[in-house]
């Protein structure tokens, strides 16, 4: 089983030079990185700091669920940007970053499909997750921590039970094992292209890295959001980044800005 350490020099010597990587604070263990990066964003920290640790003890995903996060399998790692954009543009970001890593995974060889609004898909399993925190001024942000967790090396038997099934890695999926620390360095890259894209473009700019691997245009699915639950079927995500969504029944398409897939038909 390989079980690396990513350290900061290892991980800045791999970097592209002229990113926007302020410093990077490789930690062996921590609660998580996006609490580590959000208190460093309300310490001053600079836009481009990255936070990566070998292991999460409170791994945090979206709507209150935990995220698997035992040692040296994985990438747990957060972003901390200072955009300046306006608040409602920044729930895009996630969606920026779940492109980038799309990028990542395909330039190592394992195409992924995105699923909205921020997993990546191996092989209709998720292999990672985005959770983005936000802290708003009165218009435009103050900063955003993007947070990314990546199941990498992680065997079939280290899968949690309850999500046995519906969890991959990118391991189990190609077969062999993968350098963390590459792949970071990979997924760093390509997402310093996406941000210059997005922040000089809007999402429009980004949106065919999106479009071409969207998981749910034309499938079946059970959407949260906020007007209530209901199945109907996806029909893309839009230039704002929103999910287009048919209910059953209806011929009206609804633009969803936010909201959370709680099922889909496979
Ligand atoms: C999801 O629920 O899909 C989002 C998962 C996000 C997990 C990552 S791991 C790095 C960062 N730190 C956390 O505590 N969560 C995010």
């Amino acid at each position: 089983m390989v079980c690396d350490r990513i350290s900061a020099r290892d991980l800045q010597a791999l970097l592209r030079p002229g990113g926007p990587w302020a410093g990077v604070t490789c930690l062996e263990t921590t609660d998580s990185t996006n609490l580590r990066a959000v208190e460093m964003a309300e310490n001053g920290a600079p836009h481009g700091t990255v936070v990566v640790a070998d292991e999460q003890t409170g791994g945090r995903g979206r709507l209150g669920r935990r995220w698997v996060s035992p040692p040296g399998r994985n990438i747990y790692v957060s972003l901390l940007l200072r955009p300046e954009i306006p608040n409602a543009e920044a729930p895009r970001l996630s969606l920026v970053a779940g492109i980038a890593l799309a990028d990542a995974t395909e330039a190592a060889g394992v195409p992924g499909a995105l699923k909205w609004p921020n997993d990546l898909y191996l092989g209709g399993r998720k292999a990672a997750g985005i959770l983005s925190e936000m802290a708003s001024g009165s218009e435009r942000v103050r900063h955003v921590v993007v947070g990314v967790g990546v199941n990498v090396n992680l065997g079939e038997e280290e899968i949690p039970e309850e999500i046995r099934g519906k969890a991959t890695s990118l391991r189990i999926r190609a077969g062999r094992a993968f350098s963390r620390v590459a792949l970071l360095a990979g997924f760093l890259d390509a997402f310093a292209a996406r941000y210059r894209e997005f922040t000089a473009g809007g999402f429009p700019a980004v949106h065919p890295g999106w479009a071409r691997r969207d998981f749910l245009r034309g499938r079946r699915v059970r959407i949260l959001r906020p007007s209530g639950d209901a199945w109907g079927v996806a029909r893309g995500v839009d230039e704002e980044a929103a999910l287009l969504f048919q209910q059953d029944g209806s011929d009206a398409v609804e633009r969803v800005h936010s909201g959370e897939i709680a099922d889909f038909e496979r």
